[in-house]
């Protein structure tokens, strides 16, 4: 018996059983593709063995190739070892439980058998990674399924149930019993002498209308609209053609070719970092997370105004029972009408059935009174963004919520220790900055006051996840890191207007970047009025505070955005089609001309730069600060608050792309001109003096309580 540490092989009743067990999520990394060829030579070879099952240790088949590989020469693909099997003379069962992910899925397609259990997902989501799968998987799946079906698999890079793939002829199977690999071994041993093989690669599950050139068009069109920055989803339907137009080993040459071409290129780097970054963002540093960590099995939102009610929906949405507050009827009723109307929306559009919307809408509780949340594990304030307000809600929260209750704040900028000083335990108090909409935005800011205990932190990110958030650690500080880091980008975009830029001229560059909206549409549709209340604190509290004249003229006018028909933009009634507006550009000439500012014209790099510079020099200020773990854990801030766009990997990951040492000079260049708004970073300095990546910067405080 030939055995590796991470690929077990035995022979039990006559099956050769391949067991990749490679923790923590059996990825194909080093020896493991060697390790199936190897195990299937011996089976091949051994008149005791008449079939084989492939199977994962642990809690998944496999979840793919090793993404830490990428980019670095590997002896060998996944397209050789998924060639063994499909070419073994003896049968093999795949049996999937958990993952079968991108090239854990196509070597279970290049097996003659597939069988799952019930709970199994199975998926290529190599465009998330800015790849196609590499491993034949567009090739076998589009024989197997057809070309319809792989289209809407491979270009959305989606997991899909067993129940699904069962439906679409992906699996041949699901096992519901829950002993997954005695039910493979049976079958195994069942089909161990029918022949022909039954093999993916053999199949070609379409009929003449499936592959007319029109389908691949429409798919090419639609990414034109919503992708048309990538190259990866283009690619993959190229692939998925080229399944239905040539042979399977033209189609496969097809296929590396992409897979290569898109391995080493921006887009990649830009994915696989984000992919890493996130996992990054869960772990605190010094703190180790203990599996028996209490869940938040339920939850109470005080004040069901916007925030409120997006963070209850969020938590019904995620099947935790929520109790939402107000003390006043009218605002407990329009509470009501908003999370009824979401959900209604919902439905309208097809995104979630009656049957689901009221077992949602089951889990949300309308309650007036403190007594009647006090048994809740988790409670995160909503309320109005004044530190007297918030003292009152945290003082009656001490009084009634059951001990280690996680007393939680979605204040954006407000101080958490302060904010804690109403009760008499800080250690259970922390920021859970929730994005609006709260049911949509996927970021969770997770805020650490002084006071506040590691557990509740890690409670709080554990929840966070729970619902579906990603969650990332900020210190307390005015803006904490996510809005103290954008801060800077929103201020320069309006001060480049008072020096001739427009509105639209720097929408497009920020969408011809990436974003999916340009800020100042974005700041239309969330309202003017926002920020304004913000500026006039800061105006007031601190005498050099750079005003910024145009948005507030423009909110004293009733500009607001969309909700007022104008703002950035004009709006036709009923239409969300933002108009270039000749008023504004009156504003912006008319303030200039009081600033005495003179107008010039701007190139888009020229844009670009100003605005994401500025955030960037902030952003190593936080990390000077240490306000914040990592820079990497700011740029997913951005991608999952901001809709930074992902390919870009984030904001510090982008500015490495420029060089640290030149956002260095850029930096200090208009801190000549600019003035002192623009003084540079001495972390900032460091790094480029170094000749460091500013992703790779972390936080200064880094082993302190605080972050
Ligand atoms: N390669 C390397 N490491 C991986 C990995 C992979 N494919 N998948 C997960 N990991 C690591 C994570 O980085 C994390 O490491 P850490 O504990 O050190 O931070 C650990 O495994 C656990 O991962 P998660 O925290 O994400 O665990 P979850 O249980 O929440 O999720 C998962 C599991 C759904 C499998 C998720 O990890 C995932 O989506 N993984 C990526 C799957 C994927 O994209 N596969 C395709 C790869 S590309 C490919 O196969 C190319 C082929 O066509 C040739």
């Amino acid at each position: 018996m030939n055995e590796t540490t991470i690929v077990h092989y035995d022979v039990v009743d006559t099956i050769g059983v391949i067991t990749i067990d490679n923790p923590p999520v059996n990825a194909l990394g080093p020896g493991v593709r060697e390790g199936i060829i190897d195990a299937l030579e011996q089976g091949n070879a051994d008149d005791g063995v008449q079939a084989f099952v492939l199977i994962g240790a642990g809690r998944n088949f496999i979840a793919g190739a090793d993404i830490r590989q990428f980019g670095k020469t590997r002896p060998i693909g996944s397209v050789v070892s998924a060639a063994a099997l499909d070419a073994s003379s003896k049968p093999v069962v795949a049996a999937i439980h958990g993952y079968a992910l991108g090239g854990g899925l196509e070597h279970a397609l290049a097996c003659h058998y597939r069988l799952a259990a019930p709970g199994a997902k199975v998926g290529l989501p190599e465009v998330t990674l800015g790849i196609v799968p590499g491993g034949g998987g567009t090739q076998r799946l589009t024989r197997l399924i057809g070309p319809e079906a792989a289209l809407d698999m491979v270009v959305s890079g989606r997991h899909m149930g067993a129940a699904e793939a069962l439906k679409l002829g992906l699996l041949d199977a699901i096992v519901d019993e829950p002993d997954l690999r005695g039910a493979a071994i049976r079958h195994a041993r069942s089909i161990a002498s029918a022949r022909p093989l039954p093999r993916a690669r053999d199949r070609q599950n379409w009929n003449e209308a499936d592959t007319a050139p029109a389908v691949f068009e429409a798919r090419r069109k639609a990414l034109t609209r919503k992708s048309r920055h990538l190259k990866a989803p283009f690619k993959a339907v190229d692939c998925i053609e080229a399944a239905v137009r040539h042979s399977f080993d033209d189609g496969l040459a097809f296929e590396q070719q992409a897979f290569s071409e898109l391995e080493q290129g921006a887009e990649a780097k830009g994915l696989r970092y984000a992919f890493f970054a996130e996992r990054e963002a869960a772990k605190i540093p010094g703190v180790q997370a203990s599996a028996d960590l209490a869940p938040v099995a339920s939850a109470a939102v005080i004040g069901a105004g916007t925030m409120g009610s997006g963070i209850a929906i969020a938590y019904a949405d995620a099947g935790i029972p929520v109790k939402l507050l107000e003390i006043s009827p009218d605002a407990l009723e329009r509470g009501k009408a908003r999370v009824r109307d979401t959900y209604a929306t919902r439905v309208k559009r097809g995104s979630l059935t009656q049957q689901a919307m009221d077992a949602c809408l089951d889990r949300i509780g309308f309650v007036q009174r403190y007594e009647d949340i006090a048994d809740c594990d988790a409670v995160v304030e909503a309320v109005f963004e004044r530190m007297d307000v918030k003292h009152d809600v945290f003082s009656k929260l001490d009084a009634v919520m059951k001990p280690g209750a996680l007393l939680l704040t979605n204040s954006s900028a407000l101080d958490i220790d302060e904010i804690a000083s109403a009760t008499r335990r800080p250690q259970d108090v922390a920021g859970a900055h929730f994005f609006a909409p709260a049911n949509v935005m996927k970021l969770c800011e997770v805020v650490r006051g002084n006071g506040t205990a590691p557990d509740t932190l890690l409670r709080t990110m554990k929840m966070g996840r729970a619902m579906g958030k990603v969650c990332a650690v900020a210190g307390s500080c005015d803006g904490f890191v996510a809005n103290r880091s954008r801060a800077p980008m929103m201020s320069e975009m309006m001060i480049m207007l008072e020096e001739g830029a427009t509105p639209q001229q720097i929408d497009r560059v920020m969408t011809d970047f990436g974003y999916p909206m340009g800020p100042f549409a974005v700041n239309d549709l969330s309202g003017l009025d926002v920020s304004y209340e913000g500026r006039k604190r800061r105006a007031e509290a601190n005498p050099d505070y750079r005003k910024l004249h145009v948005p507030d003229r423009l909110v004293e006018m009733g500009r607001l955005g969309q909700k007022t028909g104008a703002g950035w933009y004009r709006y036709e009634p009923g239409d969300r089609t933002p108009h270039p507006d000749a008023a504004v550009l009156g504003v912006i000439g008319a303030v200039a001309r009081e600033l005495g500012t003179a107008q010039r014209e701007f190139t888009d790099t020229e844009i670009l730069h100003r605005v994401l510079l500025a955030s960037v020099n902030e952003a190593c200020k936080i990390l000077e600060d240490g306000k914040a773990y990592r820079a990497s854990d700011i740029d997913v801030m951005w991608l999952y608050g901001f809709g930074f766009p992902r390919h870009r990997g984030g904001l510090m990951f982008w500015a490495d792309t420029v060089g640290a040492k030149d956002v260095h000079a850029q930096i200090t260049e208009w801190a000549q001109r600019y003035g002192s708004r623009w003084t540079p970073s001495r972390l900032l300095g460091d790094i480029a003096a170094s000749g460091s990546l500013l992703r790779d910067a972390t936080g200064g405080t880094h082993q302190k309580a605080t972050p």
